[in-house]
This record gives C-alpha cells, structure tokens and sequence, in this order.
C-alpha cells in the first residue's frame, strides 16, 4: 500500500475460523489499556441470524462502546457464506458507501481502530472485489491471523504472498491454537511455520476454553506498535 495510516489493524486470517473475533479483541483490549479511545468494526458479517452480528457484538462489548451496531457492522446478511455469495441470496449487492460512512463514524474521537474482516484476503465481496480491496480502501495494515494445526504452513504462505502481490502492508502474524491441543507432528508443523515467519510472528494465542479471552501478554505489542510507528515514520 502505498500511503497506509497507521490509526488502525484490518484483522485478516488465512480462513473463516481462525480464531480473527479473538484476536481483534485482545488488540482492542490492549490498545484500550494504553489509554486509547479505541473503536471497532466488522464491517461485513454473514450468517446473521436472530441473535444479531455475533462478531460485531462480540468486538463492542471489548471496546467498550455504545456504537449501534449497523455502524459496527453496517453489512449484514443472514446466509454464511461469502459476502458476495450472502449479499446475492438477498437480491442485494454489498455498499460500499455504507461501509465508508460507517468507517467515519468509529473513527470519529476515537485514536485507533481494529477492523475484522471476513473470511480471507480473496473471499469476494462484490464481482471483482475482494475483501484484500476493502482493506486497502480503508488504508490499514494487515494482522493476519493463522492456525496453530496442520495445513497452516501452505495458507498462512498464500495469505503473505496475497498481500504482497496487492501491495498491502502487513504487520505481522499472529497464530491461535483454535484447533485446542497438538499433536507432535503439528507441533513440529507449528516448528515450521515459525522459522518462515521470524519476526513476523507477533503472538500466538494458546488454547483457550469456551468463552474465555486471550492471555494479555499473548500478542507482542511492543512489537506490534514498533511496526505501525515505523509505517508512520515511512509516510
Ligand atoms: N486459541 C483458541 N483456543 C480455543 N478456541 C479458540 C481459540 N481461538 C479461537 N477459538 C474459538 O474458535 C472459534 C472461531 O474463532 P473466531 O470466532 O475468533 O474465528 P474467526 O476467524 O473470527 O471466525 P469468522 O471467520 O467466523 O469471523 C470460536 O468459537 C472461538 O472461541
Ligand atoms: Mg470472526
């Protein structure tokens, strides 16, 4: 990207159940402990149902903010699928305009802002739009979220390869241990990935139970802000 302002993380995975909602909201949680008013939004969610966008509500209630949630999530739609897939069964294209207001509402007072978005980088989100477009129209750097278990390697690869083919800067990656226990042979997997990553590994989330939140020293956020202030050197 070519001008990436650095007031915010577009939380991508490498797959739809990586464990992103997490992720995105132990940033919010620590960049809130910085003393930053920190806003957040899933700006297209699908497979909403009665209970409303569980990942939207699930990202407010970290932030702490009263935001309605068709500001948080201004694109719903109930099939789960991809969001052009969803937006098509309801005779409905994904609006872009609604996502850019909406975006001016979080940020709006707010110093920072975590973005999750769906899926991965190439789920497509209108006819020849894909969700690595939304991040870069929204001008933010990329978190990339990756599983802990077997098939991680080859995904997590396509997704950096993805992002640097369109340009997108990257921060970092952060792996969650989504699939609970390894076994010795993902562990040695997991061994992998990490000498591929070096310093791009920026956390990793152990296995949690149901419902509980990431450990706080979990992600390295001395790194993670050292990379988003030298992206803000570099404009
Ligand atoms: N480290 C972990 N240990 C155990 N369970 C986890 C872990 N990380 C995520 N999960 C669980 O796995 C499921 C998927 O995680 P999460 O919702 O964060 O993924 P996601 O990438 O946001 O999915 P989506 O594509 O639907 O937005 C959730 O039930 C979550 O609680
Ligand atoms: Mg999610």
């Amino acid at each position: 990207m070519a001008d990436p302002h650095a007031a915010g993380i577009f939380v991508t995975g490498t797959d739809t159940g990586v464990g992103k909602t997490v992720v995105s909201r132990a940033l919010i949680a620590a960049f809130r402990k910085t003393g930053m008013k920190v806003g957040a939004m899933k700006p297209i969610e699908t497979g909403v149902g009665e209970a409303g966008p569980l990942d939207a509500i699930a990202m407010r209630e970290a932030a702490g903010i009263e935001d309605p949630l068709e500001t948080i999530c201004p694109q719903q739609f109930a099939l789960p699928a991809a969001p052009n897939v969803a937006a098509r069964a309801e005779n409905r294209e994904v609006d872009l305009d609604s996502i850019d207001a909406a975006y001016e509402r979080v940020t709006t007072g707010r110093d920072f802002v975590i973005v999750e978005g769906a899926g991965g980088l190439l789920v497509p989100i209108r006819d020849e739009m894909t969700m690595a477009e939304l991040g870069r129209r929204l001008g933010l750097p990329l978190l990339i979220v990756a599983r802990a278990g077997l098939g991680t390697i080859n995904h997590t690869s396509l997704t950096l390869d993805v992002a640097a083919s369109k340009n997108l800067t990257v921060l970092g990656v952060v792996i969650s241990h989504v699939e609970g226990a390894l076994t010795d042979a993902d562990t040695s997997n997991l061994l992998g990935l990490k000498e591929i990553l070096g310093d791009r590994l920026l956390g990793e989330i152990p296995p949690l139970a149901p419902g509980e939140s990431a450990p706080a020293d979990a992600i390295n956020f001395d790194a993670l802000t050292q990379r988003l202030d030298a992206l803000k050197d570099s404009i």
